[in-house]
């Protein structure tokens, strides 16, 4: 069996087994984006009960119980190689921990060869209190965002989070509150995952870091958070889970979901425009050879060529470089230097590229 036909088996599904034993049936360089929440190792001795006698609700289970830290170290060591082996090259990698684990697991990637890229924290907003008033409320969790080695291009929209954050740089810091009401999955009344992630979070996680179509895996996919968002979101999900009861619930929670349609998946603020060299605006006749262009104040001016390059003042050369040496530096963007006259206007050669653009269309 080639690994294609390997990967598609697992397409859509979640693989109920240990972690390191599902990545392995997992493909080289085959998924787009992991976003991975492993256990806390939270370390909890005994049971915590508020002032009022309730129990918390805390994450007792038996799959956070660690022997010591190495045992945590060797097994974080052993799925994040095989999380880093079926990377894309250009795939990102999300982690998510609290301080129990987060610095161990970040010192590993880094041991590992992974490249970090941001730390984003995601602010609680409406954090369990610490009922014991012995330290500050713990109300963050960390996210570390990063990529295979310092050379991985990686995909970024960049542009589609500044849009999402009212035309603001999206910041590392992520207000928004745990899992609650009607999205919290309960059972006979009692949560039916002790740490369900909310679908904001994984929302921002997908749309930033991947393209529709692109595979998502989460290695501890536990209610299902990500299979749900990426379903929603038109991307394909591998799962893994040890617990049969936490697959079943996922697999119930995905089924109930439905894919946006695919014209709100793509964003046009992030396509590139095709890239028109100056000559191609000559040879099509939108500037004409033997023009005169100028600076936008026609201090400057240059002859055009019949092969599309500019001379002025004794320099033969491109809009670039030619602009570049008239401002007496080492590099200048013609496109935003040079200007012709049209019906008595000056116009910006960029504004004709981009007129050229439109009428390709
Ligand atoms: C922190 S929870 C993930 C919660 C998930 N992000 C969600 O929103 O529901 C970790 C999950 O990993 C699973 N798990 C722990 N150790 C595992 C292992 N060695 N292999 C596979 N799954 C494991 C647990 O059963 C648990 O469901």
């Amino acid at each position: 069996m080639d690994n294609n036909s390997r990967l598609h088996d697992f397409l859509n599904t979640i693989i109920n087994t240990d972690t390191v034993l599902g990545l392995k049936k997992i493909p080289d360089e085959s998924v787009d984006l992991i976003f991975a929440d492993p256990p806390y190792n939270l370390q909890l001795k005994e049971e915590l009960w508020r002032p009022n006698q309730t129990l918390v609700s805390a994450v007792t289970d038996h799959w956070d119980k660690f022997s010591n830290f190495q045992d945590y170290d060797d097994f974080s060591m052993k799925w994040l190689s095989e999380c880093r082996r079926v990377m894309k090259k250009n795939a990102v990698i999300w982690v998510i921990g609290t301080y129990h684990n987060i610095f161990r697991i970040g010192k590993i990637m880094q041991d590992l060869g992974f490249w970090i890229i941001n730390d984003v924290v995601w602010i609680k907003t409406n954090p369990m209190p610490n009922f014991r008033g012995t330290r500050f409320t713990n109300a963050h969790e960390t996210l570390i965002m990063a990529v295979k080695d310092q050379n991985s291009g990686y995909t970024f929209h960049y542009k589609s989070m500044k849009i999402f954050n009212d035309d603001l740089q999206m910041r590392s810091d992520w207000n928004m509150p745990i899992c609650t009401g009607s999205e919290r999955i309960r059972f006979n009344g009692a949560k039916a995952h002790s740490t369900q992630k909310p679908e904001e979070l994984l929302k921002r996680v997908i749309i930033s870091t991947s393209n529709p179509g692109d595979i998502v895996l989460d290695p501890f996919m536990g209610s299902g958070t990500t299979g749900s968002v990426s379903k929603l979101l038109g991307r394909n999900y591998i799962g893994i889970e040890a617990e049969k009861n936490y697959v079943s619930l996922a697999e119930k929670r995905i089924a109930q979901v439905k894919p946006l349609e695919m014209n709100l998946l793509n964003y046009p603020a992030e396509e590139k425009p095709p890239k028109v060299p100056f000559g191609e605006l000559v040879s099509s006749g939108y500037i004409r050879e033997g023009e005169t262009i100028y600076s936008e104040n026609k201090k400057f001016r240059a002859k055009i060529l019949s092969n599309a390059t500019l001379v002025s003042e004794g320099i033969n050369g491109s809009i670039h470089s030619v602009s570049a040496f008239l401002m007496g530096k080492p590099n200048f963007n013609g496109w935003h230097f040079w200007f012709v006259e049209r019906d008595g206007e000056m116009v910006c050669i960029n504004d004709i590229r981009k007129k050229y653009i439109f009428d390709l269309k």
